[in-house]
């Protein structure tokens, strides 16, 4: 990924972070998925009163991708209003491993400020079913 298409991806995270409907734990969580054809979809965090049927930012941007037909992932971007990183929580690199086994995920502070991780290291010895090359 270079770094126009890096900072693009970062920019739109911090962009999808204004749709997030979170009142009930305030954290705000924005995040932008590159396809391979370089397209970009945005998602952000739903909250519910039955809180347990909360959707995260990164499954709200895949869910979005794959309905449009995308299969095809580079890279993810998060962003959020807490001071530190946001780190994806379990579910979602479970989700994110099942589509992009490859996947570089890009943690946002700020347009100068984030870090990349490959999904791999995020979630080692991952549990699949799929047959492994
Ligand atoms: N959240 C995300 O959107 N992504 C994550 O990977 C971690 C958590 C959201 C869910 C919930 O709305 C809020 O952050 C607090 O858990």
């Amino acid at each position: 990924m270079n770094t126009e298409i890096s900072l693009k991806l970062i920019k739109a995270s911090l962009k999808s972070r204004v749709n997030s409907y979170a009142p009930y734990s305030g954290i705000h969580v924005g995040a932008a998925l590159l396809c391979s054809n370089g397209k970009i979809y945005k998602g952000s965090n739903i909250e519910c009163a039955s809180f347990s049927l909360t959707i995260c930012a990164e499954r709200a941007a895949f869910s979005k991708a794959i309905t449009e037909g995308e299969l095809n992932f580079e890279a993810i971007a998060i962003s959020s209003n807490q001071e530190d990183y946001i780190f994806p929580c379990g579910a979602c690199r479970q989700f994110m491993i099942e589509f992009a086994e490859d996947l570089t995920v890009v943690l946002v502070k700020s347009e100068k400020e984030y870090k990349t991780f490959n999904i791999k290291k995020l979630l080692p010895n991952n549990f699949s079913i799929k047959q492994k090359k």
